[in-house]
């Protein structure tokens, strides 16, 4: 069918078109029936112009709908002064319609999508179930735009540096990353299933043996874990790795890029966010100690604070028999916390209890010098509460927050309680985004329930040559040359360099409980192929998906994906995951039942 194609877009106009004869093409935006006066926002990618229709001249004109596409002629004019609109690019003209052509109609709408005030309220799996027209919205459109942007800065200057971009399979074998695997049925073999990568990890390690080097991928990964607020079930990584390097080598790189993408979107994008500077360097240790994770957000200070020692032996006895247990005792510092009602400091217990915490023991500091507080202070000697004001760096009126637990508990609860504050205190200023190495992560961690020793990341990460010694005796003292980058709190990168010798290979294996049985069955691909002449690698994997959540502020990771899946993974708009036919049951092999209808 046959319409009249644009001469210009929609966002493009201005005074100096004024006069000139244009063709348009858009949607029906907004629709302003004003009686004698008919106006129409027509929007296309660029923007939105304003439409004049004068009544008279066109008799189908209150048939118009929202959405409705359109091709229309007219002519650009200067508006009146009072009439200008200072909010949007083309706010000084519009277009005096002189012919327009219906392309295509459309139904009531699912939800207000010109309308940013009621789209705050519209239900978000109505949005998921109707993405095409969600996406339609100018926020959501420039969301995908900021994504393509930083996409297409990180292959610039990936391929600058030398980087070949490299596509690995989505038909594989399993790759453990911590996560299920997403199986798919081989209907030639049945009884056999490829795994979806979690990671292109193993593939990435296989390239270096192959001699690329530098290796880069924007790489759809599929994970069946719980979802969260930053997770979805498939997502997508900056998967890298590089050969004949230290852990050095790629901390730079990634560092470099990660600044560079950032900044040039938030400079072209005029986003409200500070320009990202160079990031700050905590080991895994440090990190734990002072924040109580390994995520810490640097934008507000309030470290935590140990007491142990100092409570050892005081009259407070959920202190002591924690501490007597093995246990620690650490706090952090409420700023300003005296005012909280005792509900409110109720509120603030029964949040750490969710973590696993037993109770929320406080202190209200009145007075530093002499030491003055109330809450436990009763349990404490003079010279204790001292040591107690001092290691919080306290102040009258602030509230002191303790958990007494082993450690890991202490250090969850904390962590969580401490990024509370931080928003209930305005600590964590959205305009800043703070990056932060994390090094030096412990290789394996005690897994109490299955009595092993699991990978704190996967089993191919080289332990640090100095602590290479205790890998035998003492495996949870080794660190491994392990890092993660953090942003706000939240983790945005993890990265090794990677085991290249088959003998440390061997001992790592058999810390973790794999025979030799289970290494072949899991992994003799890559063992064999590292025997073919391997060169030390490393690399690491930033997680695209909440690159883009940091940039744009969005907290929820579907805000970013243009089809994103909801919970459970379920796709309402292709409603799927879906029923097959009972002929491919057949064809699969497979004898499990078809999913009963919900
Ligand atoms: P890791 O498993 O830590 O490392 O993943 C790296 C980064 O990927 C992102 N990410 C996710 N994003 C959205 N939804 C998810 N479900 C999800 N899971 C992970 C995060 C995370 O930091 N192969 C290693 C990397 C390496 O060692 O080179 C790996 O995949 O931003």
């Amino acid at each position: 069918m046959a319409f009249k194609k644009r001469t210009h877009d929609c966002g493009e106009l201005r005074l100096a078109n004024v006069g000139e004869t244009v063709a348009l093409n858009g949607w029906c935006h907004r629709i302003r029936d004003l009686g004698g006066l008919f106006f129409v926002d027509l929007r296309d990618r660029t923007g939105v112009c304003q439409l004049n229709f004068e009544i008279e001249r066109f008799e189908d004109l209150r048939d118009l709908r929202h959405e409705f596409v359109l091709c229309v002629t007219g002519e650009v004019v200067k508006r009146a002064e009072k009439d200008v609109n200072r909010k949007v690019p083309t706010g000084e003209v519009e277009l005096d319609v002189k012919e327009f052509d219906v392309l295509s109609t459309c139904d009531v709408l699912p939800f207000p999508l010109s309308d940013e005030s009621q789209m705050k309220t519209a239900p978000e799996d109505l949005r998921v179930k109707h993405r095409y027209l969600d996406l339609r919205r100018p926020v959501m459109y420039r969301k995908l735009l900021i994504r393509a942007e930083a996409v297409r800065l990180i292959r610039e200057y990936l391929h600058e540096r030398g980087f070949v971009e490299v596509e690995t399979p989505i038909f594989t074998r399993s790759t453990p990353e911590g996560a299920r695997d997403y199986l798919v049925p081989y209907r030639l073999k049945p009884g056999r299933f490829y795994a979806l990568p979690q990671s292109p990890q193993q593939y990435k390690q296989l390239l270096m043996v192959a001699g690329v080097e530098r290796y880069f991928q924007i790489a759809r990964c599929f994970r069946d874990e719980a979802q969260r607020a930053d997770r979805q079930p498939e997502f997508t990584q900056l998967d890298m790795e590089m050969s004949f390097v230290y852990q050095e080598d790629i901390l730079a790189v990634s560092e470099g890029l990660t600044r560079h993408v950032c900044n040039s979107v938030i400079e072209k994008f005029d986003l409200d966010l500070e320009p990202v500077g160079s990031f700050p360097r905590l080991t895994y240790e440090e990190s734990v100690r002072r924040f109580g994770t390994d995520k810490p957000d640097l934008r507000f200070d309030l470290e935590l604070f140990d007491v142990t020692e100092t409570v050892r032996t005081c009259e407070f006895g959920v202190f002591r028999s924690a501490v007597e247990a093995g246990g620690i005792v650490r706090g952090v510092k409420y700023p300003g916390g005296a005012d909280l009602s005792r509900k409110q400091v109720g509120e603030l217990e029964n949040f750490v209890k969710e973590f696993g915490a037993k109770g929320l023991a406080h202190l209200t500091v009145v007075s530093t010098d002499p030491p003055e507080c109330k809450g436990i202070a009763k349990f404490f000697k003079r010279e204790e509460l001292t040591v107690i004001i001092g290691a919080a760096d306290a102040q009258p009126n602030d509230l002191l927050l303790f958990v007494a637990d082993k450690e890991a508990v202490v250090c969850d609860a904390l962590a969580r309680l401490r990024n509370l504050i931080g928003d209930r205190c305005n600590l964590r200023d959205p305009r800043k985004l703070l990056f932060c190495w994390v090094l030096d992560f412990p290789l394996v961690f005690w897994d109490e329930e299955n009595k092993r020793w699991d990978p704190s990341h996967h089993p191919f990460v080289m332990p640090k040559t100095e602590d290479l010694s205790l890998l035998e005796t003492d495996p949870g003292k080794v660190r491994a040359d392990c890092y993660d980058i953090v942003c706000n709190g939240s983790e945005w990168a993890s990265g090794s360099i990677r085991i290249h010798r088959p003998d440390i290979q061997a001992r790592v294996f058999s810390v973790l409980g794999l025979d030799e049985e289970a290494q072949r069955r899991r992994f003799g691909h890559i063992l064999d192929a590292f025997r073919y002449g391997a060169p030390p690698h490393g690399g690491i994997a930033p997680g695209i998906d909440r690159l883009i959540m940091y940039l744009t502020g969005d907290e929820n990771i579907r805000e970013v994906i243009a089809f994103p899946k909801l919970g459970g993974g379920y796709d309402p708009m292709m409603d799927t995951p879906s029923e097959i036919e009972p002929e491919q049951w057949e064809e699969l092999g497979l004898t499990l039942r078809p999913a009963e209808d919900d």
